[in-house]
């Protein structure tokens, strides 16, 4: 077998390029299989030797004409690579190219999305458009024309300003020219028939900023959600930052194939329509909450990542982590601080973690890298903004805004990297982050224990933490973080208590291995730890139930609220666990009913019901994996279907009371009536529990039947959807066939079916998932209906992808080689529960290594699983 050879290439390895362009001049002749691409591009040589030849970047072009300054100039084309020598220090260099589109299903660089043309050339796409320097720090103004295809075209759309526009032979054209110098990866083209929502913002200098959203015909009114959301982001921007969008239109295209969620080129967003098309009809609340917080996240780029923009890919994280953190700060502020938050840390602690606990572990700020593509994760993201956020809390709001507004006017209209931005949280936020950088040098999680004890003679609390972190599979050693924890203090009443070392902030540092600290207070005062998760860590504090359920009912911080509830639910599975496996009775976990009981009994209509839900509900078999080293997942499932169970049964009656209490106002999408209908589907599912424990599965397919009828919105179908189908119920088919008849026709309201049916807890999602992948409304070529179906067998359902049976892993990898051809990138993305095969049982390792392998034999594998996988195999 031919070994495969793909490099890794090292941060450190960075140079500085030979050659910039100030001014790019691309014109498309647009055409479903050739279309041709002509570039006139003004090169400036940088470095001083200038013998230096110019190499560019190429992938799939059809090369036809290379000039430099009019000249036919001599080239060699090699390895993804245009290489033209003995070129002046400055020069016109003219290319002309063809590519075709509807051949490209990778769907990086021009690609056909349904009818349209449409681009995606973050991280490296433009190097499948046309040969150019495709890094992110070379900055050229670009000048683009468009010349529709000949069986003509709606609009033709590209960055900035539409200069002109008109017909060459019968053919439409426009030109479009940015003022803002901008890296390729942050061009964008589309070109297709769509309706059009038009608006306006007024900006708070005055001035009026054309807005226009491009949706697929016929579909304007899925729209208006998401253009209200445009304008609130722009606002926000203002208010919180002091932040002007900068030219005088932006412009959102929602196209149906999209290998991510959104795309922020300047003025010119590209976003899968997931994340823009949303009525109550065939969206649910929480897809309307996603709208708002990606249309956010993509326009909060303009400052942060298009205007100030990245050195090169390792720094990833200077963009995507603040622009995270930005998002999560517009969705608190504009629609509920506590839900963003709860969100964030789940993210952080189900998914994060694992990836910590995984061979493709890294640190925030990547030090190799062999498939970009490979690097857009929760650590970069996720973790990253959590390490943004441990700087807003070290130096507070105001600073924070300072440093901020300081390091966008400072490098604006450059590539930089994070070392330059926490250079100007220092200098604003009067801090010394020196040991706060190991953050983005070292991979893991933190573990974190805490003692404490009274002293009586001083009067004093006396609090020991120390910190530990796991090796990872880049480095062996560990050095401390440098750590915010937020700390508050509950008397045995329940009063919030302030002891006289706090009285200036909130937190305390931790950043050695073992510090001690001591807060003046009286006896019986409970400390209460990492408050706001103020620390991506894990903390393990001694907390006794009955601590847990005084914090549950009288901590101010949604966190603690709901962290305490979660934290007797864990205790109830890892005790129970060990009970299942000695053959020991399973025991009742008295402490959590009795605090939920207290919690239910004083609903009321000051209730924050968001709040209420979130405390109430039953923590994922994911998020319950990452509490164990070794995993046992039939047995953590079950455990944890014992629990839901319990709490189901003991409350039934308070279930049935909030169920018939608790409604939504009206179909409509608000925090409230998203609150409320939470609130409401969540009783209905332990109801549902409680009466199929009880066998009493008609009442309960009867009770799941009106609820589908009556519902005049997504949000409840789906639940009556999903509890039919989970729990196998009688009203199964009526519910599914009435689904496919109103919503088989629009693929984002059916991905639900899609994913209700992959996710059943058990064999049966393996079953279901092979019979949809025959459904007529399936398309394996589109990754949204991938990643409904397989993606969320893979992602979501880790008790039958982790079946012992081992069909879960087969059907994965089957997709995964299938995929592994025609779009890398999503194969290698559903892929990644089965590299951490070393935290499951031997036979399950052993399988798992075997489709692993047979994946590694592939003779086309891509960068991309290659990667990955050898990443999990080289472990031990
Ligand atoms: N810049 C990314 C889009 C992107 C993702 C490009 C992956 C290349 C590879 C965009 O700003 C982004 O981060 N999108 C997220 C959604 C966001 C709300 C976190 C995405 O696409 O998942
Ligand atoms: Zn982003």
């Amino acid at each position: 077998m031919e070994k495969k050879t793909f490099k890794a290439k090292k941060r450190t390895d960075y140079k500085s390029p030979d050659f910039t362009v100030t001014n790019i001049d691309l014109t498309f002749e647009l055409d479903d299989t050739k279309t041709k691409v002509t570039t006139v591009a003004h090169y400036v040589r940088l470095t001083q030797d200038k013998k230096a030849s110019l190499v560019l970047d190429g992938e799939e072009l059809v090369l036809k004409s290379v000039k430099v300054d009019g000249v036919g100039a001599k080239y060699k084309e090699h390895d993804n690579k245009l290489e033209i020598s003995s070129v002046p220090d400055e020069f016109d260099l003219y290319i002309e190219n063809e590519i075709n589109p509807t051949a490209n299903t990778s769907l990086m660089g021009l690609y056909k999305s349904d009818g349209a043309f449409c681009t995606q050339c973050e991280p490296e796409g433009f190097r499948r458009i046309t040969y150019f320097l495709d890094r992110s720090d070379v900055l050229a103004k670009y000048r683009v024309k468009i010349v529709g295809p000949e069986y003509g075209c709606g609009v033709l759309l590209s960055n900035g300003n539409l200069i002109e526009q008109g017909k060459i032979k019968n053919r439409p054209f426009a030109v479009w020219e940015d003022p803002f110098p901008k890296p390729s990866y942050l061009f964008a083209l589309v070109a297709g028939t769509f309706d059009i929502v038009e608006d306006t913002f007024k900006t708070k200098s005055g001035r009026n900023v054309d807005l226009k959203l491009y949706v697929d015909r016929g579909a304007a009114l899925r729209g208006q959600f998401a253009m209200q959301c445009i304008k609130e982001s722009m606002k926000w921007d203002e208010d919180r930052f002091n932040l002007e969008y900068d030219l005088d239109n932006f412009k959102v295209v929602a196209v149906d194939f999209f290998n991510f969620g959104a795309m922020e080129n300047k003025s010119l967003n590209v976003f899968n329509s997931v994340y823009v098309m949303v009525d109550p009809d065939t969206a649910t609340d929480t897809a309307f909450y996603n709208v708002q917080s990606v249309i956010g996240h993509e326009y909060f780029h303009n400052y942060t990542g298009d205007r100030v923009t990245l050195r090169d890919w390792f720094e990833l994280s200077l963009k995507e982590s603040l622009t995270v953190f930005r998002d999560q700060e517009f969705s608190s502020d504009c629609a509920n601080r506590a839900l963003t938050r709860l969100h964030a840390i789940n993210v952080i602690r189900s998914s994060q973690f694992a990836e910590d606990a995984s061979p493709m572990a890294h640190p925030v700020r990547p030090e190799q890298v062999m498939e970009m593509n490979n690097f857009y994760t929760v650590t970069i993201y996720d973790k990253g903004a959590e390490v943004i956020r441990m700087i807003h809390t070290l130096i507070g709001e105001e600073k924070f805004k300072k440093a901020l507004s300081y390091y966008l006017e400072k490098y604006d209209g450059q590539a930089v990297t994070i070392e330059d931005f926490l250079v100007c949280m220092e200098e604003k936020g009067e801090i010394d982050l020196t040991q706060f950088r190991r953050w983005y040098t070292q991979a893991g999680t933190p573990n974190v224990d805490a003692k404490w004890h009274y002293d009586r003679e001083n009067s004093k609390l006396v609090l020991k933490l120390s910190q530990h972190t796991n090796p990872t599979p880049d480095q062996s050693e560990k050095q401390p973080f440098f750590m915010p924890i937020r700390i508050s203090f509950l008397d045995k009443d329940g009063h919030e208590v302030r002891p006289k070392e706090l009285s200036f902030k909130d937190y305390i540092v931790l950043n050695e291995s073992e510090q001690e600290y001591t807060f003046t207070l009286s006896e019986n005062v409970l400390p209460v730890l990492l408050c706001d998760f103020s620390a991506p860590i894990k903390l393990n504090a001694p907390y006794t139930t009955e601590n847990l359920q005084h914090m549950m009912s009288f901590s101010a911080d949604p966190f603690i609220k709901v962290d305490s509830a979660v934290n007797m639910q864990k205790q109830y599975v890892h005790e129970n666990i060990k009970n299942l496996k000695n053959g020991a009775a399973v025991t009742d976990p008295i402490e959590l009913i009795s605090s939920y009981r207290q919690l239910l009994s004083t609903v009321d209509e000051n209730t924050d019901l968001i709040l209420l839900n979130e405390t109430m509900k039953i923590q994922s078999v994911s998020s319950l994996m990452e509490t164990f080293d070794h995993i046992e997942i039939d047995q953590l499932s079950a455990a944890r279907t014992m629990l839901v169970n319990k709490i189901a049964c003991a409350l039934e009656k308070e279930f049935k009371n909030l169920y018939s209490k608790v409604r939504a106002s009206s179909a409509n999408y608000s925090v409230d009536n998203m609150g409320r209908r939470s609130v409401n589907n969540s009783a209905l599912h332990m109801i549902v529990t409680a009466l199929c424990f009880k066998n009493e599965h008609s009442k309960a397919s009867d009770l799941v039947m009106n609820h589908y009828k009556n519902s005049n919105n997504m949000t409840d179908k789906l639940q009556a959807l999903t509890d039919a189908t989970h729990f196998d119920l009688a009203c199964k088919s009526a519910i599914h066939d009435d689904f496919e008849k109103r919503y088989s026709n629009n693929a984002l309201a059916f991905d639900n079916f899609f994913r209700a049916n992959a996710t059943v807890e058990s064999y049966k999602a393996i079953d279901n998932v092979k019979a949809l992948m025959k459904h007529p409304s399936y398309d394996g070529n589109n990754p949204n209906r991938v990643r409904a179906l397989v993606g969320a067998l893979a992602l979501s359902n880790p008790v039958a992808l982790n079946d012992i049976s081992g069909d879960g892993y087969r059907l994965l990898c089957s997709e995964v080689k299938r995929l592994n051809s025609i779009n890398a990138s999503v194969a290698a993305r559903i892929l990644t529960p089965m590299l951490s095969f070393s935290r499951f049982d031997s036979q399950r390792e052993s399988m798992i290594r075997q489709e692993l392998k047979n994946l590694m034999a592939l003779p086309n594998l891509s960068k991309s699983i290659y990667e990955k996988v050898d990443a999990a195999l080289k472990e031990r």
